[in-house]
């Protein structure tokens, strides 16, 4: 199910023209940049990306022999979402060990074996921090257990009495991400006392509670930790719940679900709640930890060399993007993940606005913003643009579910993608989006691992359904993940013909216009670019010119409309479906190097 496209290299001709005083959104960076201000990072889930051993799960060695593939795609880094010792009740983001890689992942020499792989291959290498909750199998949360109410060791976490009559209800109402209270009593109560268990805060799952960080503590181990991966040689942290790790003195009260962004679709009203209304998300208290994490950063990079910084990169669902901004002030993080872009519905002229928002907020802190389109907590953009554009975003999609159309979707993904990697600033792919994976819709209930599916009473699917093994060889057992044919979540019919050998060098394939994108990305500096509106179109039309320090100028357009666009005049450099008659069709995207 391959979307064909020519790429003409025709002169194309038409009206919307450059010009060089239409309205400025961006100034270019310099051609001497840090890397990570224009980055493409891959993420990695590990579990479902290459499993060298063949039990079912992917691991460490799996990854260090794929890694020459993301040279060859073209990427500039990778992320790896967590690979640490754990009970593995939320995939690995609860850690019981923060400074050793879990069995079914390998070993910490296999970490150093791979980061080493990535730096001959030229692949920067960012890890996972989880700074917001340890698994409940941590030594110090088994600690807190043992050493009971009072104790300094119960200090480092979040812990209460219980409330009402007996104690025997939570601490206050609060709910947990995952659905359910975020409070769990610790035990029934001593009958010899009298005294009720004490109760301990998990904004996500029982097995992740939360840690309490005006604990001195807590602050040196993280910063210990942040130590120890700089040692073995990683570039950054992705940092996980990077909003939630200060919470609102005498914890409040708070009724609303929680979740970590809202299944808002854009249309028609909402009311604007920033998140920091909110008693456990966004409070300021955050950003002095933050702080403290650069001087640690900043330290393993004494000479200031840019080709060597260290970076941090938040995970914060927070609204309004102002708030969002506060996270990459100069002394704080490099990056934050751009969910206002993810979410935003495809929609002219929101995908306008929010980008044009973007760039301004993150200017105003004199950092690059990032674009994302998919990671492991979403359903996959090749699906969620195949569902009815307004319908809010479902958090996994089932058989009984309005299914996706495959067809318009991955032709509005690839569109998506085209728009992402032509913007300025780092952009971040999820692995298999650049085959145009789709969500599984078809996991079986007893396969499904995803907390949220348990702690909702199975009402909430979660997200299984982008977690699948990648497509490697479409003949191969397991599609090529593995020699064995082991998945620990089933592989849909549809991986098959997407798997990367069946798109290696198939023009118009996904595989190989994300090779196009990120070639001419590089060669066009498209990452450091400044940008400017193309005037000339109408609402249905995005157009962009991004303008490269060295003095080139590539159009960037979508196409939302019914009416086929006119191209502006110059070469055609990518093209994210075929062209009708030189023109860009619905739901396509091109470059075009202007003349
Ligand atoms: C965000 C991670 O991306 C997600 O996968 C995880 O479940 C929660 N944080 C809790 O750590």
């Amino acid at each position: 199910m391959l979307v064909t496209s020519t790429l003409h290299t025709t002169e194309t001709t038409t009206s919307p023209e450059h010009r060089p005083d239409a309205l400025l959104l961006h100034a270019p960076d310099g051609p001497d940049a840090a890397w990570w201000r224009h980055a493409v990072i891959y993420q990695i889930y590990p579990r479902s990306w290459a499993d060298a051993d063949g039990d079912g799960v992917g691991d460490l060695p799996g990854i260090t022999n794929r890694l020459p593939y993301l040279r060859d795609l073209g990427v500039d880094a990778v992320w790896l979402s967590p690979f640490y010792r754990s009970p593995m009740a939320d995939a690995g983001y609860d850690v019981a060990d923060y400074r050793d890689i879990d069995p079914l992942f390998g070993s910490l020499s296999d970490a150093t074996a791979l980061l080493a792989r990535a730096k001959e291959l030229g692949l920067r290498v960012i890890v996972d921090l989880v700074p917001n909750h340890t698994s409940d199998e941590h030594e110090w949360f088994q600690a807190a257990l043992a050493a009971g109410p009072g104790s300094p060791e119960r200090e480092r976490y979040i812990f209460r009495e219980g409330s009402g009559p007996t104690g025997d209800e939570p601490p206050n109402n609060w709910l947990s991400v995952f659905r359910g209270p975020a409070w769990t009593q610790v035990q029934a109560g001593d009958p010899a006392t009298g005294a009720k268990g004490q109760w301990y805060l998990n904004l996500f799952d029982s097995k992740q509670p939360d840690l309490n960080w005006q604990h001195p503590q807590v602050r040196e181990e993280f910063h210990d930790i942040l130590r120890f991966w700089l040692a073995r040689g990683v570039d950054g942290f992705r940092v996980d719940v990077a909003h939630g790790l200060v919470k609102r003195a005498g914890l409040p009260a708070w009724d609303e679900a929680s979740v970590m962004i809202d299944d808002h679709d854009g249309a028609g009203e909402r009311e604007a709640i920033p998140t920091n209304a909110a008693p456990m998300w966004d409070q300021d208290g955050v950003h002095e930890i933050y702080r403290g994490w650069r001087e640690v950063l900043d330290a393993a990079n004494p000479a200031g060399d840019p080709a060597q910084d260290k970076i941090l990169c938040a995970e914060a669902w927070v609204e309004p993007i102002d708030r969002l901004t506060l996270y990459t002030r100069r002394d704080e993080m490099h990056q934050a993940f751009n969910f206002p872009f993810l979410v935003t519905p495809w929609r002219a002229g929101e995908l306008r606005e929010v980008i044009a928002q973007s760039l301004r907020a993150a200017d105003s802190v004199g950092a690059p913003t990032t674009w994302v389109l998919s990671n492991h907590d979403v359903v996959r953009h090749a699906s969620r643009l195949g569902l009815p554009i307004g319908d809010p975003r479902p958090n996994g999609i089932g058989p009984n579910d309005t299914q996706p159309d495959a067809v318009v979707g991955l032709r509005r993904a690839r569109a998506a993608t085209t728009l992402m990697l032509g913007l300025p600033g780092s952009a971040y792919l999820y692995q298999g989006e650049e085959l145009g994976l789709p969500e599984s819709t078809q996991v079986p209930d007893d396969a499904r691992q995803d907390p949220a599916w348990f702690r909702s009473g199975k009402t909430v699917l979660g997200r299984d359904g982008c977690r699948i093994p990648m497509a490697w060889e479409a003949d191969a057992p397991a599609l090529g993940f593995n020699d064995t044919g082991a998945t620990w979540l089933p592989q849909p019919q549809e991986y098959r013909e997407l798997a990367v050998d069946r798109q290696t060098g198939v023009p118009g394939s996904t595989l190989e216009l994300y090779r196009t994108l990120l070639g001419a990305r590089r060669e066009h500096d498209l990452g450091t670019g400044g940008l400017r509106e193309l005037p000339g179109y109408g609402d249905d039309v995005i157009a962009y010119v991004n303008e490269a320090h060295d003095g080139s100028h590539t159009a960037v357009l979508v196409n939302l409309g019914e009416q086929p666009a006119p191209l502006p005049s110059g070469r055609l450099v990518a093209a994210s479906g075929e062209l009708l008659g030189g023109a860009l069709p619905t739901d396509t995207a091109a470059w075009v190097l202007l003349d």
